[in-house]
């Protein structure tokens, strides 16, 4: 697999896309991330006294539903203002601001690492990170985007096409990991074992088309869009999109294919017993 560079620097801008309607993020987007959240932390049986970090934790919903099921959860992500948000929701937990591929914890920190879409194809470097961060026999699991274009929900993402060509070009690098194969390749490149692909529910919701183009509007690849046509029209292409989805008395709904893997550090010094198990 060829690997995308990124810039090693872009991670300080990376505030201005998701961190700029922080509010909005936090509560119209990213609450529909939850049924991802729910179904991973089952999947690696997150229990009482699990250490868990959760990297590119954006406003930190994910760190708090870890919480409820006992984990005491830490979290990074590199948008200052959606670290914020992580801290207000989940008091005691340590959050940080920084770059995924550079984490600031000890080797062997955590029984449990999760990303819900923050690992990228143009970012290989963080998952090393999470290796080195895991104690031997520590559990990952990490979501990306599936086939986006057979999604019976991919006309949600449409107005993100708004962007110019070249970044238009960089986001479909970006979700390249979800390709047979990839991630697997990925993972175990990285000493990674019992890798297992999985298919996530993920659905958008929302009460009407206007609550939509302001939830995706305060979204990263949205800022790429906006940036290029003016957020008036960003919104204007997004409403019109959504009015075609409306549904007599149902919530406009926007199924999108999501790919989990679920994976272990081996234990130290010897074969991994559990290679080829759940890791849960
Ligand atoms: C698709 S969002 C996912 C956020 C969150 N996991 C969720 O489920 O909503 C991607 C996140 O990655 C963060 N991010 C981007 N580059 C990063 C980097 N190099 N290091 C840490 N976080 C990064 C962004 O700030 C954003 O919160």
């Amino acid at each position: 697999m060829t690997t995308p560079k990124a810039d090693p620097a872009q991670w300080k801008t990376v505030d201005e896309g998701w961190g700029r309607q922080v509010a909005d993020f936090a509560t119209l987007s990213e609450p529909s991330n939850c049924r991802e959240y729910v179904y991973v932390h089952h999947r690696l049986g997150v229990d009482d006294g699990d250490r868990l970090l959760d990297v590119a934790c954006g406003s930190g919903l994910s760190i708090e539903l870890a919480g409820l099921r006992g984990a005491t959860g830490a979290g990074l992500d590199a948008s200052p203002r959606l670290v914020a948000v992580a801290r207000d929701r989940n008091p005691g937990c340590d959050i940080r601001v920084g770059d995924m591929s550079a984490l600031p914890w000890d080797e062997g920190s955590f029984d449990v690492a999760t990303s819900f879409r923050g690992i990228w194809g143009t970012t290989p470097a963080a998952v090393a990170e999470l290796f080195r961060v895991l104690r031997p026999g520590g559990r990952l699991g990490m979501t990306v985007w599936g086939h986006l274009k057979v999604s019976p929900g991919v006309w949600s993402l449409a107005p993100f096409t708004l962007a110019t060509t070249e970044k238009i070009g960089n986001q479909a690098a970006m979700v390249s990991l979800g390709r047979p194969g990839a991630g697997e390749q990925l993972l175990e490149a990285h000493g990674f074992t019992a890798i297992e692909r999985a298919a996530v529910p993920f659905a958008f919701e929302f009460a009407d088309p206007e609550l939509y183009a302001r939830a995706l509007a305060s979204t990263g690849p949205a800022h790429e869009a906006i940036q290029n046509v003016g957020e008036a029209e960003f919104r204007r292409v997004a409403v019109e999109l959504a009015q075609a989805q409306v549904r007599d008395g149902l919530p406009l709904r926007a199924q999108l294919n999501v790919v989990a893997y679920l994976a272990r550090k081996p234990l130290a010094g010897q074969p991994d017993p559990d290679a080829g198990d759940d890791v849960s």
